[in-house]
């Protein structure tokens, strides 16, 4: 299923017209509430799909985590209810019964609307070529629906920057899985095989931007709902982070997409091949990233980030 070759395009683009498709999750909340809080952003809509936690839950997520930023403009659309093949998982232990950790969570109405894959797939075709990008920060099970519904849209996509896969980190829910794979490896597959521009941050890239106190404290100072909302977000993942994995502070995962969009000159990335292990149930959901090309490969893997750029990025943001 292979769309136009997509060259790779890494200069900062002045108008951002996105759609962020997302489980939240508490680094998702972190992400949305760095993208609701950059002008340059146009956010065209949120999707939600099942993972950290369930479907209804990441949509009602959605919808806290907008309201907390006072955005009712943005619409959020409810997606995929399960993986594609593969028997669905949850990671509510990182993340909490709610999703989003122990913040005080609003009481928001639902809002039935159209599915998550039909708005992607209407939008894109609406939109002039070239002209939207897509951030993925959970499974990749609603992007790979709209591709497999409608194969149009993917030379239609600016870039594609998601959250997920791992190099040299290994796994953080297998020995050699990350989790957004790990949990939907067949519609990750159907991904990176379309032939859309991707830029990938896998855990090689998230694990250098990590919630030390200080980091946060500067983000809680600045006393506004959502700055608090952020703080207590990255406080408990960092709290979680110290009492499952190693002592270390926790890792800010899928705002990184969001930052690369904004100010790619904080990461470093390699154009590489990349395969998604299907097959081996030992090795589920295993990226193999190759960056030994034989051709010119639209998919970019993420081998440095900014951290501190990362956090100030977000910090002047949520300061505005
Ligand atoms: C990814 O998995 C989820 O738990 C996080 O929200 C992030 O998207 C990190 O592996
Ligand atoms: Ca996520």
């Amino acid at each position: 299923m292979r769309g136009q070759p997509a060259l790779a395009d890494n200069a900062p683009v002045s108008n951002l017209s996105l759609i962020i498709d997302c489980d939240p999750g508490v680094d998702d909340g972190v992400a949305l509430l760095l993208a609701f809080a950059s002008p340059r952003i146009e956010l065209l809509g949120i999707t939600t799909v099942a993972g950290n936690v369930s479907a209804a839950l990441t949509a009602r997520n959605a919808r806290v985590i907008r309201q907390i930023a006072g955005r009712p403009d943005v619409p959020v659309f409810a997606g995929c209810a399960r993986p594609m093949v593969r028997v669905p998982i949850e990671a509510g232990h990182f993340h909490g019964e709610s999703g989003l950790g122990d913040l005080a969570l609003p009481k928001v109405a639902d809002e039935p609307g159209p599915h998550a894959v039909d708005f992607m797939v209407r939008t894109l075709m609406d939109r002039p070529p070239g002209t939207v990008d897509l951030a993925v920060t959970g499974p990749f099970t609603n992007l790979a629906m709209a591709m497999i519904l409608e194969p149009a849209i993917i030379p239609r996509l600016r870039r594609v920057v998601v959250m997920g896969g791992a190099r040299t980190e290994g796994g953080n829910i297998t020995a050699s899985a990350e989790y957004n794979i790990f949990a939907d490896p067949h519609a990750a597959h159907v991904v990176f095989s379309s032939g859309a521009q991707v830029i990938v941050h896998g855990l090689d890239a998230t694990h250098q931007v990590r919630a030390t106190e200080a980091r946060i404290a500067a983000i809680e100072a600045i006393g506004t709902g959502p700055a608090k909302a952020c703080a207590t977000l990255l406080r408990f993942s960092r709290h979680i982070e110290h009492k499952i994995v190693r002592g270390l502070d926790a890792p800010l995962h899928d705002p990184c997409p969001i930052a690369w969009l904004l100010k790619p000159e904080l990461f470093d990335t390699v154009p590489c091949a990349l395969m998604v292990e299907t097959a081996s149930p030992l090795t589920l959901g295993h990226t193999a990233v190759e960056f030994r090309l034989s051709e010119p490969s639209p998919i970019q893997w993420v081998t440095r980030a900014d951290g501190q750029g990362v956090f100030d990025l977000i910090t002047e943001a949520l300061s505005r």
